[in-house]
Parts: C-alpha cells; structure tokens; sequence
C-alpha cells in the first residue's frame, strides 16, 4: 500500500476575488499534484480553505463598508467558487472562522504553551498617532534593519526574506496615512523560536529533495530566529485560552498564527465530516507524507514557523516536552513554492490596477487553458510575465493544434471509416515505436509530477503527442482506403495513443480529459470535479458556509496504459479546443486591455 499523501495549499485571504497571480502559486500546481497522486494508487487528502482573520480583512471591511464577518462570509464564497471554477478537487476547503478551526487553535496552542515553548513579554507595539488606534505590522513601512532593502513591511522583509518586528524597522511610516507610528509598550504571547534551532536545522538536513531555492532560503534564516510574537492588540482573531487573556478583548493571535494550523484543523473537520473524527491520523502520523503549496513570500511561514508549532506541540524542541491531545504531528515532507507570476514585470497586485481576475478568464476561456498555462509557461522556478501572446500561442499552438487536433483527426477517421474502435492485425515497427513512447511516458511524466516539476512533466506529456502526429503524417491512414486491415490497424494504434496521452493529460486538463474519455466511447466519472455545498458548523449550529468537497474515490483515472476496447462505437468528435483570435494576444481581453 502506498503511504497516504497530504496536500496542504496556502490558504487565501478572505478579502477579495483571485486572480491569476494566486492561483498560479498555490492553486494549480496543488491540484495537478493531487491528481496524479491519487491517479497513481496513493490517499490524498487535500485540505485549505480562507484566511480570514487579521488586518487584510479588517482593512478590506473599512473599505467596503462591512463588518469584518460580513466581509468574510462574501470572499468566502466569491474564493470557493473561483477555486471551483478552476476544478480544483480539495477534499474539504473550508474557512479559519469555523467553531472547529478556534478550538483546535486553542489547543494546539496549549500543547506549546505547557511545553514551554510559549513566553509572555511586554514589548513595543505601534499604535497610529493620530486616531489612537493599534497599527496592524503589514502596514508599517520603512527600510529593513537586515539587508537595507526600503519597502520592507513591519512583519517581513520582501528583499531578504526575514522576519521582522515594526519597532526593527529604520524611518517606519503608516502606509495608511504616511504618519510616523508612535511605539508603546503592550504585553504579547511570543513563540520561543531560538528553543527550535537545532530541530529545525536537524529536519532541514533531510529534505535535500525540496527544491534549493526553498532549502537554501529557509536554511539561512535558522541561525537568525527569535522569539516571535504569536498574538495581536486587536478584535478580531481567535481569543488566546489563558486566564487573564482569555477575557480581554483587545488581544487575539495572530492571523498566521491560526493561519497554519488552519492545515491541521481543516483535516479534523474533514475528518469528523466524513463520520471518522479520527480518520485525519493516516495523513498526520506514520509514515504518511505531507506537501505544502504556496507562492513564495508564504515559505517562511511553512518551512521554520509551522514546522515549530509542530515540533512544540511534539515536545521536540530544545526543552522537551509531552505531545498534546492530539498526538505527536508530522512535519512537512516538502515546502513546494513557486515564484510569482507578474504582468509586465510588476507583481499581479490589485491596488495597481492590473489585474486578471480569475472569474472573467474562466467565463471566456474555460479553466483548462488557463490550467495548462500555468502548469506550462507558469512561473515555477522563476518570475514570470504573463503576456496575452504567450497565452494564445499556447493555447493555439498547443492545446488546439496538437492535441486538439491530434484527438480529432483519430477519432473522426475511425468513426467514418468503422464508426468504432478498430480491430488491429499485424502490428508494425513504427506501431511498436509509437505505444512505445507512451507507454514509457508514464514513468517519465509520473516522476516529474511527484516532484513537482511541472513544466517537464506537461512537456514530456505533450511529445508523446507530437510523436502521435508524425506518426499519423507517416502513415496516411487516409490514403489506406484498398488496405483496410493496415488502415484500421494504424487508426487503432493512434486511438491509444490518444488513450494513454488523455490519460497523462488528465492532471492538467481534467474537464478536457473526461470529454476525451466521452468521445472514446467511455462512461461514468475519468476525472472528478470538486462540488460547493452547504454545510451547517458543527461546533457553532447557527452558522453556515459553503464548503468545497469531492468524490474523488469514484473516478477512474488510473495512472497506466489502459487498453482501449475494440467495437466500441465511437460517434463523430466536436472540436476539444476552440482556437483564440490572435488579436488577442496583441490587445488582451475587453475587460483586461493591455495598456501600451
Ligand atoms: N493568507 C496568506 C496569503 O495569502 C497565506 C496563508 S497560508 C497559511 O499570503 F499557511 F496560513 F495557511
Ligand atoms: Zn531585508
């Protein structure tokens, strides 16, 4: 039996639609993965849902003129529905406002707390000069202490990829108003960060198959930790579970705090969902593993903090310590981030003005040309521009071109000639070639896919599809007409061809593979698609919230070669893919206009 498989995604702000800057980090990618995972015999659970505590709501709300729960409820479902539009197949997304998300958040919380990894402190905290009012660390500015870089924000520093308080910071300024923050003392929870050093580096020495940017980049910020404070002076968050806490309405945790344990609590409400409250423990213990996906300005978050709240909750780091209620936790298998997608070199960003947003690509283009884009031409190892160009070249090119043709060419000829699948009689050598190379491509494709490397991965699938074209070129079946035995043995070949590059596809292109199962005569469920339902919290019974969920057990997606079925009637192909303007890729959509 193969170990069950984790997929932990980046959980996105409540605080507006998505564009295709986030779902380019954390959403694709977690989902091919997911997909293939599960095609390849492994138990996937694959759990996130919305963030929505902290200041990017609350000054969204200001904004909007709603509360910040009003405001929440609307993103929430406006997020899921985009995620759902995508076929992203998450087994629960859910939210970090549920009764169950603040009740395992209080007791992972205590687990460290009576491990002694938690401290209290009275420490500085900026408060806005002018109104009085606590100022959130995201929105002080001011040059980072560390590497001199001068946009770095009070929590973090873009540049150097640090960690950082507000009070660190040199020249800070309100970027609410401009203001100089004024500095007052307040007493704050800090997370012991320096009692994880050894753990952390121990653990990090391990994982030499993350890629090295991200092990790299997390390994040089060990030797710097200090303790971190885990809670806020604001309403709005999770209450901190301590007397004398407890009741104070001005200090909640921090929103990564909850954040990250959203991973962890997301499991448990799907486990108690599914009827098994303690099902969560195959993908949280053992030998199970567990990969996290996310754009790059979260790896911190996911590669030191998180796996310190783990090794507290253990009692792993330097002082000890009991597991908490719920055990002792794994550690991530793998931290998978990708870079960020920009539009003509500036970070997709909404306050800018040029944004994609995701609703509007799906309505005009469907979600698997913009899967494959991602996945393709996305920016995995590096920045990258997104340019209308590059879209239709690979949605033309590519998509309908090559594979839409190659689909469409072998399926029409075999139904007008035989209206089924053929019978095949004396195979050739350049038959035995072509099943060849797909069926070699399995292992090929599958390895790139279980490391994440998406671009290799979609390219070594689509040269099977190349060779399957040359292949029909070769071979003419369209001149076989007084050699029908030669000509029905090389349309049956191609259809499994078609067959096994659907099949290799099928992570990709999962609406476009299940029509490609149709169209081969197939029934019943290739490639499962997440679902929105209504659910009612089942610890706070007057609220409800959507929830993403799926039958992902039913499909029939196998990653193998699936011998195709002689005599099935196939019926005549509409097209998979309709080819774009090419006006398009020189002025970009009505709604999304490149500005020259
Ligand atoms: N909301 C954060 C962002 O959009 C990501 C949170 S990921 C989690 O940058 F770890 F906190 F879950
Ligand atoms: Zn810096």
């Amino acid at each position: 039996m193969s170990a069950s498989v984790l997929t932990a995604v980046a959980w996105p702000y409540a605080n507006g639609p998505r564009h295709i800057g986030h779902v380019s980090g954390f959403g694709v990618p977690s989902d091919v993965f997911s997909r293939y995972m599960r095609m390849s015999g492994h138990r996937v659970l694959m759990v996130s849902g919305t963030d929505e505590h902290g200041t990017p709501i609350s000054v969204q709300a200001e904004k909007e003129g709603l509360s910040v729960r009003a405001l929440a409820d609307k993103y929430n479902r406006v997020i899921a529905e985009d995620l759902q539009g995508l076929g992203l197949s998450y087994d629960l997304f859910t939210r970090t406002t549920t009764g169950n998300h603040y009740n395992v958040t209080q007791e992972l919380f205590l687990a460290m707390w009576r491990n002694g990894y938690v401290v209290a402190k009275t420490g500085k905290g900026a408060i806005s000069p002018s109104t009085g009012r606590t100022l959130p660390d995201r929105y002080i500015e001011g040059t980072c202490p560390i590497c001199g870089y001068d946009g770095a924000r009070g929590d973090q520093c873009d540049s150097c990829g640090n960690q950082l308080d507000p009070v660190d910071l040199k020249n800070p300024k309100s970027r609410i108003n401009g203001e100089t923050p004024k500095f007052v003392e307040t007493e704050h929870l800090y997370l012991d960060l320096p009692q994880f050093i050894d753990s952390l580096g121990t653990w990090l020495q391990t994982r030499s198959e993350w890629r090295p940017n991200v092990l790299k980049f997390s390994q040089n910020l060990i030797g710097d930790l200090r303790p971190r404070a885990i809670t806020r002076d604001l309403d709005w968050g999770i209450p901190i579970p301590l007397d004398g806490w407890r009741d104070q309405s001005m200090k909640r945790f921090y929103v990564w705090f909850d954040a990250v344990i959203g991973y962890f609590s997301a499991s448990v409400e799907w486990a108690r969902r599914s009827g098994n409250p303690d099902a969560w423990r195959e993908f949280w213990t053992g030998d199970a593993q567990a990969y996290y996906f996310m754009g790059k300005d979260n790896i911190v978050f996911h590669s030191l903090i998180w796996p310190s709240l783990l090794l507290g909750n253990n009692g792993e780091g330097a002082g000890g310590g009991e597991p908490g209620g719920f055990g002792k936790l794994n550690l991530p298998t793998e931290v998978v981030s990708s870079e960020f997608l920009t539009m003509s070199g500036s970070k997709f960003s909404t306050s800018r003005g040029n944004v994609i947003y995701v609703t509007d690509f799906l309505r005009d283009f469907g979600p698997d040309a913009l899967r494959y884009f991602i996945a393709a031409a996305g920016p995995e190892n590096q920045d990258t521009d997104f340019t209308w160009e590059e879209f239709v070249r690979r949605t033309n090119f590519e998509l309908a071109n090559e594979w839409g043709n190659l689909v469409n060419r072998s399926i029409s000829m075999a139904h007008k000639n035989v209206g089924a699948v053929p019978t095949p009689t004396a195979p050739t050598a350049a038959d035995h070639e072509l099943l060849e190379t797909s069926r070699r491509a399995f292992g090929v494709v599958g390895e790139n896919l279980r490391r994440s490397r998406f671009k290799a991965a979609s390219s070594e699938a689509m040269r099977v599809v190349g060779a399957a074209n040359r292949y029909l070129s070769d071979q003419e079946p369209w001149k076989l007409k007084d050699d029908p035995a030669r000509r029905d043995t090389v349309l049956h070949t191609a259809l499994q061809v078609v067959q096994d590059a659907n099949t290799l596809l099928t992570p990709f292109l999962p609406h476009s593979a299940q029509k490609v199962h149709e169209l081969l005569g197939g029934t019943g469920v290739w490639a499962a698609q997440p679902q929105i339902t209504e659910v009612t919290d089942l610890d706070v019974p007057e609220r409800e919230y959507p929830v993403l969920t799926g039958d992902y057990a039913s499909e029939q997606a196998r990653w193998e070669s699936t011998p195709i079925e002689v005599g099935r009637p196939l019926a005549k192909p509409a097209p998979l893919f309709a080819k774009l303007d090419p006006e398009l890729g020189e002025t970009g959509p009505e709604w999304a206009p490149i500005v020259k």
